[in-house]
């Protein structure tokens, strides 16, 4: 979460335009080739909750197709106000839609969206982009679990993953030729700079992408060029640095389209509909609370 500040949030939308990291525009295209079969799959008297909506953009294709079939109300819940904001500004323009946002935790947004509702009513919970691969496996099923915990049996959540594909694709999705996700990433020293007083020279780090076989997981790391002596003054903290050490920043885990099903089963959810993109490889999945 500390990776989308306002200028992290940008430098991601960057990265979503990039060629190298075909995750979002795979998305699209999934979406946007079976938006109909998904609501046509979802109960009657949804209501649509959203776990990081971003910018909304790629949430467009599925509001416009539920709103077809019935009014339909839209809870994106953000930590960023800026993603709030722009969320009600694509998506205002849509018939029959009402937006109301959530600036909370995902959990803690859920819940009371969740809370809100009235008999009768269901829930589609999206949770998109593969904003799940950041979890480690373990945490991810446990994440499921605590989002199956706030939903009634007929309730969907439709989880966006991105799949296992070749190395160097998957390494280049993670450093780009032009350095716009290794901006992304050192901003998460520039933040610490800027907002805890901290004294990282940025020069002496670089962006490392790499592949950790064991957990499936492309990991973003910060190595330290030098060696070096930090400090941040607002969180009492000296660190060390010996040359070639590295901060691990964020990992991406990706999947195998069959994994999903049982741990969608292990949460509580039954797996009904995956769709692909076989271009990028991605899974979209419909889970279904039991
Ligand atoms: C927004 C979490 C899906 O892991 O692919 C992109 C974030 N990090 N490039 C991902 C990210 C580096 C992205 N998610």
């Amino acid at each position: 979460m500390y990776l989308y500040d306002e200028v992290g949030s940008a430098l991601f939308e960057v990265i979503t335009a990039l060629p190298e990291y075909g995750v979002t525009r795979a998305e699209e295209r999934v979406l946007k080739a079976h938006a109909a079969d998904i609501v046509n799959a979802l109960p009657a008297n949804v209501k649509v909750a959203e776990l990081g909506s971003g910018s909304g953009r790629k949430t467009r294709r599925i509001l416009e197709a539920l709103c077809k079939k019935q009014p339909t109300a839209y809870y994106p819940i953000e930590i960023s106000r800026t993603a709030l904001q722009l969320c009600h500004r694509e998506l205002g323009d849509i018939e029959r839609v009402s937006i109301v946002g959530y600036e909370r935790d995902y959990l803690a947004g859920l819940a009371e969206v969740s809370a809100k509702r009235n008999k009768g009513e269901h829930l589609l919970v999206l949770f998109l982009g593969s904003t799940i691969g950041n979890f480690a496996r373990l945490a991810a099923t446990k994440f499921l679990r605590s989002i199956r915990g706030m939903l009634e049996p007929g309730d969907a959540l439709l989880l966006g993953t991105d799949l296992i594909k070749p190395l160097p694709a998957l390494i280049a999705a993670y450093d780009d030729p032009i350095g716009v996700t290794a901006a992304f990433n050192l901003n998460l020293l520039a933040r610490i700079n800027r907002e805890l007083g901290g004294d990282f020279p940025l020069d002496a780090f670089e962006h490392v992408a790499r592949f950790n076989p064991d957990a499936r997981s492309i990991e973003m790391h910060l190595r330290a060029k030098r060696p070096l002596s930090v400090r941040v003054r607002d969180a009492d903290l000296h660190v060390d640095f010996e040359q070639g050490e590295t901060i691990w920043s964020e990992s991406s885990h990706k999947y195998a389209a069959e994994e999903v099903a049982p741990i969608a089963a292990d949460a509580g959810f039954e797996c009904t509909h995956q769709w692909r993109d076989e271009e990028w490889q991605f899974a979209e999945s419909l889970l279904v609370a039991r």
